[in-house]
């Protein structure tokens, strides 16, 4: 019997209803498979109010951890002899937030039942985001790398409209709680409906890899079903928002009480700045060097699309 643990944070439920659907292809007699929520003990709010999502900013980029509540035993499966895998594959969905793994994530990751979990066993990463995703899958990265986990494959889901259509639609799904067309116009926020259903093709890929035992082609396997899409122009904005945003969540993070209040609306304003004045321009000079640097982003691509760490 082979044995999966599913892991996963989702707020509005959109990352379980794909995890479920990859899960539909992977069962089967000899699989048994696992999900195990992570749960903050203090709840982050879903719908959230505007200034309790700027609050969440700080800690989620320096990605410190919050307390969570306990994983139950038979998650954990205690009883196991010990020095042997718990699981042969660990499936972690996870959300983005502020380009960065969402804090609950990240908190189950610097957890000591993490490194029980994931020590030596092969782990399929699963995001569902906006659209910023690739420098929080270099943090993932790494966090499984001092979880001596193995990252064998990564499915990143995307809201697929024009990158400005879809901050504004997910500001009505995430402060309004619905995920619904605003206006009755705009495109329905997140992750397609289609994408979301037709989800289930990436859970056969990974069934023949937990089988044979060999991850080796699982990535390529993967990519051929169009797991992950890189979007090369939005790697230069990325890294630049996490270069700014090291900047700020350092200044907010030692503002306390009125003071961090305060700032954070500062932040704010600058958050509006970057996305509408900032993202255009980063835009407008990726279309202008794209040409000479197009060997350059090509191998961008590749690499963001694979498991590999680059360690600099
Ligand atoms: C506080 C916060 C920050 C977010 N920041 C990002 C981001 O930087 N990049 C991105 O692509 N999506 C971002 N998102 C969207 C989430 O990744 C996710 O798609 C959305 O919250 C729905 O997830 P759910 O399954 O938990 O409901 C953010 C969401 C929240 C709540």
């Amino acid at each position: 019997m082979k044995e999966v643990l599913i892991i996963y944070y989702s707020q509005s439920g959109q990352l379980f209803d794909i995890l479920k659907n990859v899960a539909s292809t992977l069962s089967d007699e000899g699989v048994n498979i696992t999900y195990h929520e992570i749960l903050p003990q203090k709840e982050y709010p879903f719908p959230w109010k505007p200034d309790e999502f700027y609050n969440a900013f700080p800690e989620t980029f320096l990605q410190i951890p919050t307390p969570l509540r306990k994983i139950s035993p038979e998650v954990l499966k205690s009883n196991i002899p010990e020095g042997k895998p718990k699981y042969d594959l660990l499936i972690l969905g996870y959300t983005v937030w502020y380009l960065s793994p969402s804090i609950p994530i990240n908190s189950f990751l610097k957890s000591p039942e993490a490194k029980q979990l994931l020590s030596d066993t092969p782990v399929v990463t699963l995001s569902a985001s906006r659209n910023m995703w690739i420098m929080a899958q270099e943090k993932m990265k790494r966090l499984l790398m001092e979880n001596n986990a193995k990252l064998v494959g990564n499915i990143a889901l995307v809201d697929r409209n024009l990158n400005h259509i879809s901050v504004i639609t997910i500001v009505h799904w995430l402060m309004g709680g619905k995920k619904t067309k605003m206006f009755g116009i705009f495109p329905k926020p997140g992750v397609a409906d289609s994408e979301i259903e037709t989800a289930s093709r990436f859970g056969i890929p990974i069934k023949e890899a937990l089988f044979k035992s060999d991850y080796s082609t699982l990535q390529n396997d993967l990519l051929r079903l169009g797991a992950v899409k890189v979007d090369p122009s939005l790697i230069a904005t990325d890294i630049r928002g996490n270069m700014v945003f090291s900047k700020w969540s350092n200044f907010l993070i030692k503002k306390e009480g009125d003071k961090r209040a305060k700032a954070l609306v500062y932040f704010k304003y600058y958050l509006l700045f970057a996305i509408w004045l900032i993202a255009p321009i980063v835009f407008i000079v990726f279309l202008f060097t794209y040409f000479p640097r197009y060997r350059n982003i090509q191998k961008e691509k590749a690499y963001y699309s694979s498991v590999a760490l680059k360690l600099d």
